[in-house]
């Protein structure tokens, strides 16, 4: 008999399960959404790589931790798992302001959408953008000056807000996209947080919600009804949907191009804007790192801002990078349906579970990374590439459910940071609160960051 046949029966361990008594529920979700980092860690720790909870009777939870597992549920077994209901709910989940575009949606469909997007990220159409990425961080860096006081999460949220919008919506920055910005916000908070009150109720954070929800799809509907007046390709993503049609000659309609702007909005922007913040932090307590990164700069920038040619000669900023990712993973975990009974590491898990892949244990897992919390960029030299175990390492995710953005935002994270960098280095400021992750879908500093600017 196999290992699989004689485990089948049996649920992994995990915490004892959170019965039916609504009490113990509520104190038990406060309890996770409080901390569900910190929660699950705490889980792995306890019970090893494969966890499970039950919930009330009928719900079972799994948190994956292994390399094994991402590569059964991402790739092996893609086909047997959806998006987790959590994304989907239309009520509380992020499918009521995301509706149904790429992150969300499942299925032929998610396949035809995923189909016509795509060629709007070939490598030469986002190339294009590399000046305008430049162009929009040389104006944040015009309007700093030695010893000025910065809140860097917020300062990367409006540049990479910015570049989303003139890329995806050929607009500059302005009051439209800010309004998006704000209902992407608040619905991860409504997605991510627990409230015990009917949505019907007119509580402060439900007008607010309907409140930032109505305006932004005025804002977007608005923006695709003028965009349908003019056929000429702008060069930007929202002329690729309008433009774009599948085998059988079909377009989108106005509903699936509003879901794509809005998911593009939000899977684009705040990622990045993590991504460089966490960097920005971490060369703040690492010297040497910084130094090692302000050298490579200097010997090839000379103090100019960097050019799309300019990233291949920029290896080491690459790595500053990819090594603050994988220390502060901005996608920290991942949610899955099963759609049928399923073997994972030995378990079955049974159709309808939720399977949670936890990208931040893995990234900080001593069995795959030496020193598994300290910041050191060479271990993605590309002499060393080959110790980084491949499958302990997603931050963009991996399978057919990869990240579409990940080489756009690779450049776009690449000459923000050699652009800054090459000009500023970046103090912790004495105010600044001890800083901590707040784990929403994207890992954030939840105080932000208040840094001081020192001119090179
Ligand atoms: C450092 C920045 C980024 C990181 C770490 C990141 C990470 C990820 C991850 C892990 C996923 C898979 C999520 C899952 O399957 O549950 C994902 C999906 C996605 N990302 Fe990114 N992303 C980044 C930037 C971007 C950018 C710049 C865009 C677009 C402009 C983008 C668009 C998307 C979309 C549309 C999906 C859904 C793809 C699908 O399921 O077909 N991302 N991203």
């Amino acid at each position: 008999m196999t290992t699989v046949a004689m485990l089948k029966h049996h649920a992994p361990p995990g915490p004892p399960p959170i019965g039916t008594n609504p009490l113990t529920q509520l104190r038990f979700g406060l309890r996770v959404t409080g901390d569900p980092l910190n929660v699950m860690l705490g889980w792995f720790k306890q019970h090893g790589d494969i966890v499970h909870l039950q919930f009330g009777e009928t719900a079972h939870v799994y948190f994956l931790a292994h390399p094994d597992h991402f590569h059964t549920v991402l790739v092996e077994k893609a086909d047997q798992f959806y998006k987790a209901g959590s994304y989907k709910d239309e009520k509380r989940g992020l499918a009521r302001i995301l509706g149904n575009g790429l992150v969300t949606s499942d299925g032929d469909y998610w396949r035809r959408q995923r189909k016509l997007i795509q060629p709007a990220f070939h490598a030469r159409r986002i190339e294009a953008y590399a000046e305008e990425m430049v162009k929009l961080t040389q104006r944040v860096l015009q309007s700093w000056q030695d010893g000025k006081t910065v809140d860097v999460n917020d300062t990367m949220m409006r540049l990479t807000l910015a570049i989303v919008a003139k890329t995806i919506l050929d607009t500059d920055i302005n009051a439209d996209a800010e309004k998006i910005a704000e209902a992407v916000t608040v619905f991860q908070r409504l997605a991510f947080g627990v409230d015990i009150f009917p949505l019907w109720l007119p509580t402060p954070t439900h007008l607010k919600q309907r409140r930032v929800e109505k305006t932004m799809n005025d804002v977007v509907a608005a923006l695709i009804t003028q965009r349908r007046k003019v056929t000429e390709d702008r060069g930007d993503l929202l002329s690729m949907l309008l433009n774009s049609v599948d085998e059988a000659g079909q377009g989108m309609t106005d509903q699936q191009i509003r879901d794509e702007i809005v998911t593009l909005f939000l899977a684009g922007h705040e990622t990045t804007a993590n991504a460089l913040s966490w960097t920005w932090y971490l060369l703040a307590q690492h010297p040497a790192v910084e130094q090692k990164l302000h050298n490579e700069l200097d010997s090839v920038l000379h103090g100019r801002p960097p050019t799309l040619a300019d990233l291949k000669s920029l290896p080491y900023t690459e790595q500053v990078l990819q090594e603050a990712m994988r220390l502060y993973p901005p996608v920290w975990n991942m949610s899955r349906q099963a759609l049928t009974d399923v073997e994972v590491g030995g378990y079955i898990i049974p159709k309808g579970s939720e399977v949670n892949l936890n990208t931040y244990a893995m990234h900080h897992d001593p069995r795959w990374w030496q020193e598994p919390e300290h910041y050191i960029p060479e271990r993605f030299n590309t002499d060393r590439q080959a110790s980084v175990p491949k499958m302990a390492y997603l931050p963009f995710s991996t399978g057919p459910r990869v990240c579409i953005g990940n080489s756009f935002a690779m450049m776009e994270a690449r000459l923000i940071l050699a652009a800054t960098a090459s000009q500023y280095r970046l103090r912790m400021a004495a105010g600044q609160p001890p800083v901590q992750m707040e784990p929403l879908i994207a890992l954030r500093p939840k105080h932000g960051l208040s840094m001081i600017v020192e001119t090179r």
